[in-house]
């Protein structure tokens, strides 16, 4: 595990990165190319909401090379905030090196001087057996629950990769890092 991995709070000028990773981690896991202007303005959103969550960075050697959100999520049972992990992402060069085993060790620290949260929790697809072996590495254990959605029919947030939009075919769809800092 690189000792210079720096493990940060996100700030605006990282808004370019989160969105950058929130893309390729939709291409690579969902096949879902992500429309540039949802994405960033929920990405820019949530930094102006710090209320409602945060963005955790990891940062080698001044160049962002992970991420996760977290946004909280009340539970009366437990009388406290479940922080739901979300939006995780490494760079493809920098896997298996500890990033995220290091940003989620941050997670706890921060966790533990806050007294209003209870504990965390995630979502992960059934077939990214890979996230889902490194959540069981971190010691998260795996719930009875299943997730449900109902989207309004007005939300449209990405398009499949193979079907055309806007006269342009999505299967071309690459994400480009942006410059750093
Ligand atoms: C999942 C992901 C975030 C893991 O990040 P990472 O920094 O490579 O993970 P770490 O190096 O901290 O791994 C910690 C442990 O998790 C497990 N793990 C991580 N990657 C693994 C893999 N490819 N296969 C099996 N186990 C794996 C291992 O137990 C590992 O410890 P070890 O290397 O000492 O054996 C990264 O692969 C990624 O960005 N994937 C694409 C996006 C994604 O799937 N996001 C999650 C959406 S829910």
């Amino acid at each position: 595990m690189p000792a210079a991995l720096k493990i940060r709070r996100a700030t605006r000028r990282d808004a370019k990165h989160l969105v950058a990773f929130n893309r390729a981690m939709a291409l690579e896991t969902e096949r879902k190319d992500l429309w540039p202007r949802v994405i960033g303005a929920g990405v820019r959103n949530l930094l102006r909401r710090p209320d409602s969550g945060f963005y955790s960075v990891a940062e080698l050697g001044g160049e962002v090379i992970g991420a996760l959100m977290v946004t909280k999520e009340w539970s009366d049972w437990r009388n406290g905030d479940f922080w739901w992990i979300q939006s995780v992402y490494v760079r493809p060069e920098h896997r298996r090196r500890g990033v995220y085993r290091r940003m989620y060790a941050h997670l706890k620290k921060l966790a533990a001087r806050d007294r209003a949260v209870v504990g965390f929790r995630l979502y992960v697809e059934q077939n990214n057996r890979r996230a889902q072996s490194t959540y069981r590495a971190s010691g998260m254990e795996r719930t009875h629950y299943l997730v449900y959605e109902h989207l309004k029919p007005a939300v449209r947030f990405f398009t499949p990769i193979g079907r055309k939009r806007g006269g342009r075919f999505a299967q071309r769809a690459r994400v480009r890092w942006p410059t750093q800092a």
